[in-house]
């Protein structure tokens, strides 16, 4: 019998129910939901609109339903259509008419973004965490394969040296970053809506400020109507969730790069890689190719949380049901992406002499070269020019810039002297870029002392929150 059977004298039929259902989905909301309604019922017994034996009842009631779900003795019934129904019905057949008065001065309405909030706050920090275990591995890499070079690219083109922990740090920043949004995203869920009722508020003396700091909320939503509706906190979320994907798809298409056999930077564990039915020879990087591609399905559900809010007048509708399934689903997806792609970079092996074997070749040193001639008085300009040629030069006889005499590099300006051949050294020229923040040796150690400073901060802060 639906909780509103009162007004009805036919109920909907069985694929209706299913249809209108969103137990499914929001059954994983159990611990929120009883938490929630056992906070609600202590107010109530507190501003004396029910009575403590009441109250006493249901939190009692409430507490044996959350151990037999969490025994998985809990049979959910979907003629029960959410989480909210099934805890309530169970509760009235456990402790009787007290549990019929726990739904006082209450809709389903604020119930649910009440549980939501409590959820989502709780699953943006799980997200946090796998956030700072990935950048744990990003940083040990960084450190452990300290002072390898490999060459830096600009439209996928050779382009100048950088220090492979550079390379490993600038998707720490990024993910630094991402870290930031999940907490904002964190912040914006955390008030709370318990007491706006259905759309208006009650008649009833509830002290919503108890509840909320009973929950452990930051804030209470000061306008009834906005606190049942408002789902921004959700795009929030999924926002800085697709935000995350993306540059994990950026970092996955680069391990997909490196793990060619034209590039052999890297060599991926057995464990996170996978062969082929047919062809025996395969080691294929399945799991950096799935990460990439679950990057769609995690901006999907940004596009889809968006349009299901457009257009939505005040205050509750039925509409807000859909918003659970996606932004869930965003968060598992990336949460699972973190964790697989932390065990496949601490797993893999980096070949050091294979980027290093690039890095010597395809002319990265010629930025370098004209700055030798720069540095002499040479205007930046003629250089880049004379340069230019020199490279033509070696393109023609299929050689390097090291390859090349002092005769013919004199031939172009007798501004270059016998010392050109150590201006051509990969090593120094990497080690030379020593501004904040770029490739240089000294630089990289600063800037890894920083992340590994920030993410010692942020690590702290989570556990203590
Ligand atoms: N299952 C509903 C949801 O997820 C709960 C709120 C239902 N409220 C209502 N008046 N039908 O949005």
């Amino acid at each position: 019998m639906a909780l509103w059977s009162g007004r009805f004298s036919e109920g909907v039929d069985e694929f209706t129910q299913r249809f209108g259902a969103s137990l499914p989905v929001d059954k994983r909301m159990y611990a929120q939901d009883i938490a929630g309604s056992r906070a609600h019922a202590a107010m109530l017994a507190a501003q004396s609109i029910i009575s403590e034996e009441d109250a006493k009842a249901i939190d009692e009631g409430l507490a044996s339903i959350l151990a037999s779900i969490e025994a998985g003795e809990f049979t959910f019934d979907i003629n029960d259509e959410d989480i909210h129904m099934a805890i309530e019905s169970e509760l009235t057949r456990r402790i009787g008419s007290a549990g019929a008065r726990l739904h006082t001065g209450r809709s389903r309405n604020d119930q649910v973004a009440t549980d939501t909030r409590l959820y989502m706050k709780q699953r943006a920090q799980d997200l946090m965490r796998a956030n700072l275990a990935l950048r744990e591995v990003l940083l040990d890499q960084a450190e452990a394969n300290f002072g390898v070079i490999l060459p830096g690219y600009t439209h996928m083109q050779h382009a100048q040296p950088v220090l492979f922990s550079h390379h490993l740090l600038a998707y720490n920043w990024m993910l630094a970053r991402d870290y930031v949004r999940l907490q904002a995203a964190c912040d914006a869920a955390d008030a709370c809506p318990l007491g706006a009722a259905a759309l208006a508020g009650t008649t009833y003396p509830l002290d919503r400020f108890a509840t909320a700091s009973q929950l452990g909320f930051d804030r209470v939503i000061p306008n009834s109507l906005d606190a049942v509706s408002d789902r921004d906190f959700l795009l929030d979320l999924v926002y800085a969730c697709s935000v995350s994907s993306i540059h994990l798809s950026r970092l996955c298409e680069e391990i997909v790069l490196w793990s060619t056999v034209e590039f052999s930077f890297i060599t991926l564990s057995d464990s996170f890689s996978t062969g082929s039915s047919i062809m025996p020879q395969k080691k294929n990087p399945d799991f950096a190719e799935l990460i990439r591609g679950k990057t769609g399905r995690v901006v999907g559900d940004l596009m889809a949380l968006l349009m299901t809010l457009k257009s939505l007048p005040l205050a509750y509708n039925k509409d807000l049901q859909e918003d659970k399934e996606g932004a869930m689903d965003a968060v598992d997806t990336l949460e699972a992406c973190y964790q697989c792609a932390a065990g496949m970079i601490s797993t893999w092996t980096v070949n050091r002499d294979s980027m290093a074997a690039q890095a010597t070749g395809g002319f990265l040193a010629a930025t370098d070269v004209a700055d030798y001639l720069a540095k002499k008085g040479m205007p930046f300009r003629q250089a880049h020019e004379i340069v230019g040629s020199l490279v033509k030069l070696c393109v023609e006889r299929g050689c390097d810039l090291p390859d090349l005499t002092l005769a013919d590099f004199q031939e172009k300006t007798p501004l270059f002297e016998a010392d050109i051949q150590q201006a051509l050294n990969i090593e120094a020229i990497t080690a030379a870029r020593t501004t904040y923040g770029g490739t240089g040796h000294e630089a990289v150690k600063v800037q890894l002392e920083e992340a590994r400073t920030q993410w010692g901060s942020q690590h702290d802060l989570l556990k203590h929150s």
